[in-house]
């Protein structure tokens, strides 16, 4: 694997083999020093730069202590779009034609547009130097979902077989769509979409699963059980936040705004989640979509699944690197 761009791209099989490496290595580095020391060992002298063009916490820190906890060496950019020259005008494609002449072995690239990595990953194929997309705008988060499966078959115990409620913002949310491609490479999973009307799910991810007769059904709130309904027939909810930030209509977005209330996950739906053994994901951050006390509700496993970014971004590293 040269490049990791779309969840699309990843099969079964190794979906199954990099889920077990990234267990291993985490049993490794949490209970062995001499292991920490080894994995410190595996990646030494190699570089990767971090271009972040947009806010991050998780996905950026992450990258890069998992960079470090592997031996290699980082350049970074945490607010690329200000502090390089794409300020002054330049283009993204001239900035890595540039960057790959100083020798990375990997470019981590988030950034504002949809589709932007794959077009830099041509560029970089040529200097024979991996990409991994960071978030393109509301296009795909790949390594968020990698992260994403990882948890749920990590706290449910498989994939195959389980009924997913994706909720929040459906339509520019790029973790959710990255999560549905992923999740539609198991066996028999099921969906309830949950969203504003003015935020259902993209039609790329729709159409996706109409070809492949994934079932899945959309719901909008009306009379305010149906958030509970869904989680009464649900191994796992994922919410996520109103990606305010890519909606420039400021009607539609007052309008998503005064309904908002209407989409929140309580301490109560966390309870039928945790009652049935079910579980809570969100990619992070919460922005008021999830009640502040669901954070101490059991079923509730957005920091668990923010700590595995760890180490399936260490594997994921090794994977393309050490090839
Ligand atoms: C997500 C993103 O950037 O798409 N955050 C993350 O990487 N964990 C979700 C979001 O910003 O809503």
């Amino acid at each position: 694997m040269q490049h990791v761009l779309k969840t699309q791209q990843f099969s079964r099989e190794w979906l199954k083999d990099f889920f077990w490496r990234t267990t291993e290595l985490k049993r490794v580095f949490e209970t062995s020093t001499n292991g920490r020391a080894r994995l410190r060992a595996s990646l030494k002298g190699r570089l990767m730069h971090s271009v972040f063009c947009e806010a991050s916490t998780r996905t950026r820190f992450s990258f890069e202590s998992a960079a470090h906890h592997l031996g290699m060496d980082i350049v970074a950019t945490e607010n690329g779009s200000e502090f390089s020259s794409l300020i002054k005008g330049e283009s993204i494609e001239h900035m890595i034609e540039v960057l790959c002449r100083y020798h990375p072995d990997v470019i981590i690239l988030r950034h504002k547009e949809e589709g932007v990595a794959e077009r830099v990953a041509s560029i970089a194929s040529r200097y024979h130097i991996s990409v991994i997309n960071g978030g393109d705008g509301a296009g795909q988060h790949p390594t968020q979902a990698l992260l994403d499966v990882y948890t749920i078959n990590s706290c449910i115990g498989s994939v195959d077989g389980i009924t997913v409620v994706v909720g929040g913002d459906l339509t520019y949310g790029r973790t959710a769509k990255s999560l549905v491609y992923l999740l539609s490479k198991f066996e028999r999973v099921r969906f309830i979409f949950i969203s504003p009307p003015q935020l259902r799910m993209d039609a790329g991810v729709v159409s996706h699963l109409l070809e492949r007769d994934i079932p899945f059904r959309e719901v909008s709130v009306e009379n305010g059980t149906e958030i509970s309904e869904a989680c009464r027939e649900a191994n796992v909810v994922y919410w996520t936040r109103t990606q305010s930030e890519r909606i420039t209509d400021s009607v539609k977005m007052m309008s998503i705004a005064k309904s908002a209330w209407l989409y929140q996950i309580t301490v109560e739906h966390a309870n039928l989640l945790g009652d049935r053994g079910a579980i809570l994901l969100h990619p992070l951050p919460i922005n008021g979509e999830v009640e502040n006390a669901v954070d101490h509700i059991s079923s509730a496993k957005y920091f668990e699944q923010a700590g595995n970014g760890l180490f399936v971004r260490m594997a994921l590293l090794q994977e393309i690197l050490q090839a």
